[in-house]
């Protein structure tokens, strides 16, 4: 794929489109009292099966974990990393519309693990950014979002 692409939700490959809905769904699942801006994350893998995160927020802010990171260490942690091939990021909330940009498109912290699953999986990883209208998808991948990374 190129380094990145954008297309309307309903254009994406049914299998991504559902991978898309997925983490929107997963927003609900937020535990986010303190920032009001819940995130979803979803994994796809090679098999077709999926898993999902959200963010959890902590009352000492700074201790608070991104719905990206939560997804992939909870994956690692049953034992799933391994044939990774996609992650789709959605968000909505009250925090949305101060955000600039706009795909949720995920943090710095965020990418430097997504660069520990390209590692693991020793392969790129396709990223897709739902739009905050929730209309657009923006496609790139983990070693596009972070040139140079460490330990890549
Ligand atoms: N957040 C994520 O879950 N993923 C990101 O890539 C960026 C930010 C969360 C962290 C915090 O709970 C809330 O969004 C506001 O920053």
């Amino acid at each position: 794929m190129s380094e990145t692409i954008i297309q309307p939700l309903t254009e994406l490959t049914p299998a991504y489109r559902a991978l898309v809905e997925s983490a929107s769904a997963a927003t609900k699942t937020a535990y986010a009292p303190y920032s009001r801006f819940h995130v979803g994350a979803t994994l796809l893998f090679a098999d077709g099966s999926s898993h999902s995160g959200a963010n959890f927020e902590n009352v000492s802010y700074g201790l608070s974990l991104c719905a990206e990171t939560v997804a992939m260490a909870s994956a690692s942690a049953a034992g799933r990393l391994k044939g990774l091939v996609a992650i789709a990021i959605a968000a909505e909330g009250e925090l949305a519309a101060a955000i600039t940009g706009e795909f949720i498109a995920p943090c710095g912290r965020c990418r430097q693990v997504l660069a520990e699953a390209v590692s693991i999986c020793g392969h790129d990883i396709e990223v897709l950014m739902l739009s905050r209208d929730g209309l657009r998808v923006r496609s790139t991948t983990a070693r596009a979002l972070l040139p140079l990374a460490f330990g890549l």
